[in-house]
Order: C-alpha cells, then sequence, then structure tokens
C-alpha cells in the first residue's frame, strides 16, 4: 500500500510497488476517463525551489486531470524563503494547508528533510544533485512500454554522471532488475559518484565505465543522454570546457541497434542533435508524456484513492 507514503529516494519503494504503479499508469493511458475526478478536494502543493518545467507541469496536469487542485510556487523569490524562513517550517504551513508536497530543491537531502517536518507525504521531485526519483518513475515506465520489459536490458548512461540526479535515481533502481548491465560514460571528471558504484557493486550489478560514446553504441538497447549541469559547476570555465564532451548525432546512431531507444530527462541543451528527432529511435518526447500518467499513477496511490 503507498496510502500516506512519502517518496524521497528511489528505495522508497520495493520493485513490487513499481510494478503496480506501472500497471496503474498503464491503464490511464489506455482509458483517460480511468481515474478521472477520484481527487476532486484533494489538494496537491508544488513548491519548486529550483528551475522545472516537465516536472512541475507534469504534476500540476496530473492533478488536475485527476479532478484535483494545486497550490504553490514556481520560483523560491515568490515565498517567503527569500525572507529567511527555514524549510522545516515552510513545509509544516503547506502540510497544513495541502494533502501532498512535490517539492524540488538545490540542497541534498531537503527532501528527506521535509519528509520529517511533513504531516502528508513528500514527493521530491530533485534535491541537489542527489536524486530524482519521479523521473525514474518516467524512466522505467517508458522502457517498460517501448521494449516490453526491464529485465536483461544493457542501458548506456551518457554525458555528467557526477551531478545529473536522474542518473542517480534510475541506476540504483535498475540495480534491483534482473540481468542489467549498465555502461557509464562519461569524462573522468563527470563520473559516477562512488556512493552510487558502491551500491550498484553490493548488488552484484554488472557495470562498465567509459569514455567513448560510438564504441559503446552497437551493445546497448537504450542510450540515456543527460545534459552536463551548469548550475551545479564551481568554475564556469569548466563548464565550458566539458559541455560538449558528448554529441549524439546521425552518424553516432548509425553504430546502435535498430530496437535502441534513446532517452533523455530533458531539457536537452546540445548533447542529442535535432536531426535525431525524427530518427524512430528517439523517445525522449514520448518519454515526458509517460511521465504524466506515472505521476498520475503515483498521487491516486499515495492519496489513497485508489488501492495498489
Ligand atoms: C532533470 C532534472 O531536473 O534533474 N530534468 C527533469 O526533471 N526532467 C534533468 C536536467 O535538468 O538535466
Amino acid at each position: 500500500m503507498l496510502k500516506g507514503r512519502s517518496l524521497v529516494e528511489p528505495k522508497d519503494f520495493s520493485i513490487e510497488e513499481l510494478d503496480g504503479l506501472f500497471q496503474l499508469a498503464e491503464k490511464i493511458e489506455k482509458d483517460e476517463k480511468y481515474l478521472r475526478d477520484s481527487c476532486r478536494g484533494k489538494l496537491l502543493a508544488t513548491l519548486f525551489f529550483e528551475p522545472s518545467t516537465r516536472t512541475r507541469l507534469s504534476f500540476e496536469a496530473a492533478m488536475l486531470r485527476l479532478g484535483g487542485s494545486c497550490l504553490g510556487f514556481a520560483e523560491p523569490g515568490s515565498s517567503s524563503a527569500v525572507k529567511g524562513e527555514s524549510l522545516a517550517d515552510t513545509i509544516r504551513m503547506a502540510s497544513s494547508y495541502a494533502d501532498a508536497i512535490v517539492m524540488r530543491n538545490p540542497k541534498e537531502g531537503a527532501a528527506l528533510l521535509a519528509s520529517r517536518y511533513s504531516n502528508v507525504p513528500v514527493i521530491n521531485a530533485g534535491d541537489g544533485g542527489h536524486h530524482h526519483p519521479t523521473q525514474t518513475l518516467t524512466d522505467l515506465l517508458t522502457i517498460r512500454q517501448l521494449l516490453g520489459k526491464i529485465d536483461s536490458l544493457t542501458i548506456g548512461f551518457c554525458g555528467d554522471l557526477k551531478f545529473g540526479r536522474t542518473v542517480h535515481s534510475l541506476s540504483k533502481t535498475l540495480a534491483h532488475y534482473n540481468k542489467i548491465k549498465m555502461l557509464f560514460i562519461s569524462p573522468l571528471e563527470l563520473n559516477l559518484p562512488e556512493y552510487i558504484k558502491k551500491y550498484l557493486k553490493k548488488l552484484n550489478c554488472e557495470f562498465e565505465e567509459k569514455e567513448n560514446l560510438e564504441e559503446s553504441m552497437p551493445e546497448l538497447d537504450v542510450l540515456y543522454m543527460t545534459r552536463v549541469q551548469r548550475e551545479r559547476f564551481f568554475n564556469e570555465d569548466d563548464y565550458i570546457r566539458l559541455k560538449d564532451t558528448y554529441v549524439l548525432d546521425s552518424d553516432k546512431i548509425a553504430c546502435g541497434k535498430e530496437k535502441l531507444i534513446v532517452l533523455h530527462p530533458l531539457p536537452r541543451v546540445n548533447e542529442i542533435s535535432v536531426e535525431i528527432d525524427s530518427d524512430p529511435r528517439a523517445a525522449y518526447f514520448k518519454q515526458a508524456k509517460y511521465g504524466m500518467y506515472v505521476r498520475m499513477a503515483l498521487l491516486a496511490s499515495i492519496l489513497g484513492v485508489e488501492a495498489d
């Protein structure tokens, strides 16, 4: 049962619970009337202390499609955070107004702290360079829909694996599935953090670290491209030097399998050339739409309007 539960880190939900959410999202996708109005009278607070397009809009669209309402802010400048209010106090307030809270914050650990001060479920919509578990729900639902399974796949992650929170959450979750192989393709300076590698090793998950994208392409079932996370760099020169290390274009995708799918959490900057958008293997815009369905399933489950 997910009713009343927070989602702060990927490990908060078991593989069986994720499976239940994907089945529910698939039902909603097939029949858009399913669960319509089931959240009538419920309020979702969306507290975004960092920029967002897809995550915030898809959560709001999800809540509105379920018949509920949303309140909140899209930038910290319009909240009392600028007056020096602590996150704990902001959360105490929001949790007395709303039935659930979705929060994005630049500090690692902010969602965990929020969940400790909240009387209602808290959903982590990104805490600094740490985690982004609802993007993982989006990514896994897309893989399941387009490849028909999540087990026995080779997944390549490419780009900024150091600061890319979507990579951290997805790789940790994939490590719980069967026969998964992960290739982490990045410049040395943007390697996956040690704590994630330790986690994968503990679960005996097969993975390799690489620097060359072309070499890895033929092996992949899924290529997960990411943007270099400019806002997390201490030094703009380092960002400029590293930002275009990988650009997926027609020459590179030509070495990929016919059934490869290319995912990207978006926003894209330069790392996927626009010529790839019309390639049947490009799945990133579909992925963004699945994000709304899986967030509907998540909200319906934690608000208890759908027995899971
Ligand atoms: C990602 C994020 O915020 O971490 N975006 C998203 O939520 N779809 C990826 C990114 O910003 O690069």
